[in-house]
């Protein structure tokens, strides 16, 4: 591969791999009636709800002068430019021009739609690509779906690429040294040798001597439309009922130096435990998850951007090289495939 393709492939990578969804908001975010903007994998985003609460996505760009949709209001199903009032519906067809009906724009798809869904309380959005224009079936984790699991969403901004975020998913030995003093991840050996066994959908990276003890396997799921990690806590009698805390983690490049991040938090509760859980993480466990987070957060965002220049990498780190491996190979194929199909267009 030459170094322009590198560059390619690279910046691919620091931008966001295309043909799959990603997380972009909360469902509260995106109120009834109010447009909501969103940034994500470079592009500036206008969500709205049409008047059966369901999501539309667009471009947040007016193609009358370019101001952003998101200044304006939802009319009904459709969404109305504050400058001039152009209007347009959830598949970017300007549908009215108000200050001159019958106007030629009318009628005329002028900014791209995005699809969008809600699960869980968060909202996710495909970016096509040139091999997957159209969106793929968003294969969302089982316990999304399974009432035996109850999950709390919470999500943040942070100021580094999402791939640090990535690299951070793949590596569970940070938690017993980065999060020694929190709650939960303060046990277990300091040492250990990390294995790494291939899944149908991504991959496993997990201590060898030590299981059930401190944050001691990752999940990697690389796979039906989208990039999540799947993570076990265990937790002590005292957090209540439910088992593990079992996070859920997505990521979402908002340009190369800043990204989303998405955390699932789930027991396995049901019924009154259900009710007790949700009570006694809001009142009680929250601030501490949140403190965690913030440790990840802060260690994250002082990392050089070019650190992977003159890492030095140890067996441990072989979770992190798997998943850079894999993402790599999605974004050479994503590649090949644009390019195959600008020389078809060329022909
Ligand atoms: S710029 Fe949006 S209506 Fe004029
Ligand atoms: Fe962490």
């Amino acid at each position: 591969m030459s170094s322009l393709d590198k560059d390619r492939v690279e910046e691919r990578l620091a931008t966001g791999i295309l043909g799959q969804w990603y997380a972009v908001a909360k469902s509260v975010q995106v109120k009834p009636g109010k447009p909501h903007a969103v940034k994500a994998l470079g592009r500036n985003l206008v969500l709205w709800r049409d008047g059966r609460g369901k999501l539309n996505c667009l471009e947040d760009y007016c193609p009358h002068r370019g101001a952003r949709l998101s200044r304006g209001e939802v009319n009904a199903d459709n969404i109305s430019c504050r400058y001039h009032g152009v209007t347009l519906d959830g598949t970017g067809t300007i549908v009215r021009v108000p200050a001159m009906p019958g106007c030629a724009l009318e009628g005329r798809k002028a900014v791209d739609s995005y699809a969008a869904i809600e699960a869980n309380d968060g909202v996710f959005v495909y970016f096509p690509s040139a091999e997957k224009p159209e969106p793929c079936e968003l294969k969302l984790p089982a316990e999304f779906s399974d009432p035996a699991w109850s999950g709390i969403l919470c999500m943040g901004r942070w100021a580094c690429s999402h791939r640090f975020v990535y690299d951070n998913f793949a590596d569970p030995m940070h938690a017993c040294y980065l999060h020694a003093d929190s709650f939960t991840l303060a046990f277990g050996a300091k040492q250990d040798v990390m294995k790494v066994e291939p899944r149908d959908d991504g991959f496993h990276i997990a201590r060898v001597q030590q299981q059930d003890v401190n944050l001691d396997w990752t999940h990697v799921v690389i796979d039906g439309g989208q990039v999540y990690c799947r993570l076990d806590i265990p937790y002590p009698a005292a957090a209540g009922p439910g088992g593990p805390f079992r996070i859920i983690g997505y990521t979402t490049p908002v340009d190369e130096q800043s990204c989303l991040v998405f955390f699932w938090r789930f027991r396995q509760v049901s019924g009154i435990a259900k009710e007790s859980w949700r009570f006694l993480y809001r009142a009680a466990l929250e601030g501490r998850h949140w403190h965690v987070l913030e440790q990840d957060r802060a260690m994250l965002t002082n990392i050089p951007p070019d650190a992977h220049k003159r890492e030095m990498l140890y067996q441990h780190d072989v979770g992190v090289a798997r998943m850079r491996r894999t993402l790599s190979q999605q974004a050479k194929q994503q590649l090949a495939a644009e390019d195959q199909a600008s020389a078809r267009a060329a022909v």
